[in-house]
């Protein structure tokens, strides 16, 4: 029988560089020669993909909160149906841009959802299903957002709905990714993002590798 992959995700507020560092790491473990699967949330299928659009167009301004929980839940099922768990099962690596910690911070914290409903959803929507190790990229909530409006600008990207959420939520955002790092610190390794991404690059590897 072939041993379960190792399930890892990346966390952090606008902007901290997760997305580059998730690459990073891809490359890095498959010139070591591991099989990576590298997935996002919301999306990841083509079906979250077209959850992605609703939940991310900035046009959509009457998405009321809960609408918004259920509908990340929705593309993290089917992300975890199709994509994730065959993956682990036939003992590839999963690296997530993100997973049910950012509804966590996002929804349950930002939104004041509370953690319980969304620990409620987690349980029917990934069945048990934990990271091995969370790396949160931590940053200050103005840089982060001065850094993902500047990328956004750049790209003219349509999926900025989030990022134009006044900066008191994302410093609760940022606030509660350090909590989580400090109430689970086996499993959520907070990485100071401000750092060269060189040595952010660094830090990471030394997390993942004794996994
Ligand atoms: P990103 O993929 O560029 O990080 O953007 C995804 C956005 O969606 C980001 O603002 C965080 C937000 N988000 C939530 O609010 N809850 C979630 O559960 C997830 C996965 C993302």
């Amino acid at each position: 029988m072939t041993a379960r992959g190792r399930f890892i995700t990346f966390e952090g507020p606008e902007g901290s560089g997760k997305s580059t560092q998730l690459r990073l790491l891809g490359e890095r473990l498959r010139n070591a020669g591991r099989d990576v699967l590298e997935t996002q949330e919301p999306g990841g299928t083509p079906i979250g993909t077209q959850i992605r659009h609703v939940l991310l167009d900035a046009k959509n301004r009457e998405l009321c909160p809960t609408a918004e929980l259920l509908l990340m839940f929705a593309s993290r099922a089917q992300n975890v149906d199709q994509a994730i768990l065959p993956a682990l099962s036939a003992g590839r690596t999963v690296l997530s841009d993100r997973f049910t910690d950012s509804t966590l911070v996002y929804q349950g914290v930002g939104r004041g959802l509370g953690a319980e409903v969304v620990y409620e959803l987690d349980r029917i929507a990934c069945r048990g299903l934990v990271p091995d190790l969370t790396l949160v990229i931590d940053i200050d909530a103005e840089t982060g957002l001065a850094r993902a409006r500047r990328r956004s600008l750049r790209t003219e990207d349509p999926e900025t709905r989030m990022e134009e959420q006044e900066v008191g939520f994302h410093r609760r955002v940022r606030e509660a990714y350090r909590q989580l790092a400090a109430d689970e610190p086996r499993r959520v390794r907070l990485i100071d993002g401000s750092q060269t991404r060189e040595a952010v690059a660094e830090q990471v590897w030394q997390a993942v590798e004794p996994l």
